[in-house]
């Protein structure tokens, strides 16, 4: 079993409760987040992130997809997403977003290095794998920030377009020369903390 809720440098990740449904139409709602992604929808239609969350403890119950809600440490109000498919999966092993008002603050890359951790420290996964589009530097960066390396590009369709994509991976094995590398003081540290 998957921790509820876990601290991980400048936010601290949850499961999502219907309550977040309002900012997750209203954040993954602008073209410029659910552009870059290939399941979000655009327009948001109303009622549909209530249905999405509403998915998430039967995915968490049967293993396929743990999905956490991400907040600035200290707060509850909802910034992004971040989602892990362990199994053989289309769209690869995990995918995030974050509100726009809130990129370029590390905030992605923490919250991936922590779904890294759970996937190696706490589910045995042995390999992660994630894609995005070529043209989507930060997502890019967010993966290399995590040790991730480029592993193929290929053409996909996205949204009804050919588009070019990066796939990237990390294993085990890389994950640890990752940690051990960084200055102590670098390292993505992780902790489950208690309901507030
Ligand atoms: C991609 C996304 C998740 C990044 O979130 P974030 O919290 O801003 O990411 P971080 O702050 O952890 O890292 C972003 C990095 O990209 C860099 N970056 C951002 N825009 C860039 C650009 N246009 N060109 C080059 N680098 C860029 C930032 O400088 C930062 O790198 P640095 O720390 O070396 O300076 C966010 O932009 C997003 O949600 N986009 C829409 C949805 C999406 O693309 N999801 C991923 C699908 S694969």
């Amino acid at each position: 079993m998957l921790p509820e809720r876990l601290l991980a440098g400048p936010v601290a990740l949850r499961h999502f409760t219907a309550a977040d449904a309002p900012r997750v139409q209203l954040l993954a709602g602008e073209r410029e987040v659910a552009e870059s992604t290939a399941l979000i929808p655009h327009p948001y239609p109303d009622g549909a992130a209530a249905a999405w969350i509403a998915t998430h403890e039967s995915a968490r119950a049967t293993g396929t997809e743990f999905t956490y809600a991400i907040t600035e440490s200290g707060e509850d109000v909802l910034i992004g997403a971040i989602g892990l498919r362990p199994g053989p999966s289309e769209h690869e092993s995990f995918g995030y977003w974050i509100g726009r008002p809130y990129w370029n603050r590390g905030y992605a890359t923490a919250a991936a290095q922590a779904i890294i951790v759970l996937a190696f420290e706490w589910l045995d996964l042995d390999e992660l794998t994630a894609s995005h589009l070529a043209r989507n530097v930060a997502s890019g960066r967010v993966m290399e920030k995590c040790g991730m390396r480029l592993l193929r590009t290929e053409t996909r369709d996205h949204r009804g377009t050919p588009e070019e994509f990066c796939v990237r991976g990390i294993t085990r094995e890389g994950w640890a020369r990752v940690i051990g590398s960084d200055a102590p003081g670098q390292r993505p540290r992780v902790a489950e903390t208690a309901k507030r």
